[in-house]
């Protein structure tokens, strides 16, 4: 199972992620945990991801296509992959096609404009493995702690609500003209076994859940 949740900042990509991840025992990539596991570690990466994500831009496309790239070698992806926050934009979804990283499944989750300030203002996130709560919507068994480690749960500094509004421009401006792209792709049979699929991401986590599952049965 090769998949790729597309949807805009806090539209519950990574929340849905884990259940994708568990169910199919396939890897879930995000670039975005991956760029905040560089900043933790002081990787040389982690310097220029840091300016860049705190402002709500996007890092340059050969640097996220390369880290994409030496992830997709690896051996777990051997029976699958789950895309989370890439593609990003039509320049990275060529570079994944014409690197021969294939696709089964697009989905995107829809979710109104005005709720997505709501819910990425309550996030709380484990900076380990990305798991994500929500203070009201989707809270941690213990206040404040991850329900795996224990461990502190953290705000994120991109989730300021000015930051939110910026990324929110860039999705409308960059990424989201990928639904085409990837529309085109599927209603034309440009890639046979390619499927889209639409998905409301309102309603609780475990309604959308359900709804993802049975877009992709
Ligand atoms: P990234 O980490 O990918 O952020 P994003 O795409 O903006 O997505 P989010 O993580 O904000 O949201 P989500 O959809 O995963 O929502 P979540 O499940 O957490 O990217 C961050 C930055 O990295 C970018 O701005 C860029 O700078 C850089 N970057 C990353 N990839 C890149 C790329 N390919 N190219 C260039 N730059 C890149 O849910 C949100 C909240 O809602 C949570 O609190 C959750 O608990 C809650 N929630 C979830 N589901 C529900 C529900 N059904 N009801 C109520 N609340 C819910």
């Amino acid at each position: 199972m090769r998949l790729v949740l597309l949807g805009p900042p806090g539209s519950g990509k990574g929340t849905q992620a884990i259940f994708i991840e568990e169910y199919f025992k396939i890897p879930k990539i995000s670039t975005g945990d991956m760029l905040r596991l560089a900043i933790k570690n002081n990787e040389p990466l982690g310097l220029t991801a840091k300016e860049v994500m705190d402002s709500g831009k996007l890092l340059p496309d050969e640097i996220i296509i390369q880290l994409i790239n030496n992830r997709l070698i690896q051996l777990d992806c051997s029976n699958g992959y789950l895309l989370d926050g890439f593609p990003r934009n039509i320049a990275q979804a060529n570079s994944l096609k014409s690197s021969g990283f294939e696709l089964d499944y697009v989905i995107e989750i829809v979710v109104p404009e005005k709720d997505i300030v709501e819910r990425i203002s309550g996030r709380r996130v484990h900076p380990m493995s990305g798991r994500s709560y929500h203070v009201i919507f989707n809270p941690p068994i213990i206040d404040g702690k991850d329900n795996i480690t224990g461990d502190l749960l953290i705000q994120r500094n991109d989730d300021r609500e000015e930051i939110v509004r910026n990324r929110l421009k860039i999705y409308i401006q960059q990424t989201r003209p990928l639904i085409d792209y990837y529309l085109d792709l599927t209603n034309n049979k440009k890639i046979p076994n390619l499927k889209y699929r639409r998905i409301s991401g309102s309603g609780s986590v475990e309604e959308v859940r359900n709804r993802l599952f049975s877009a992709i049965n």
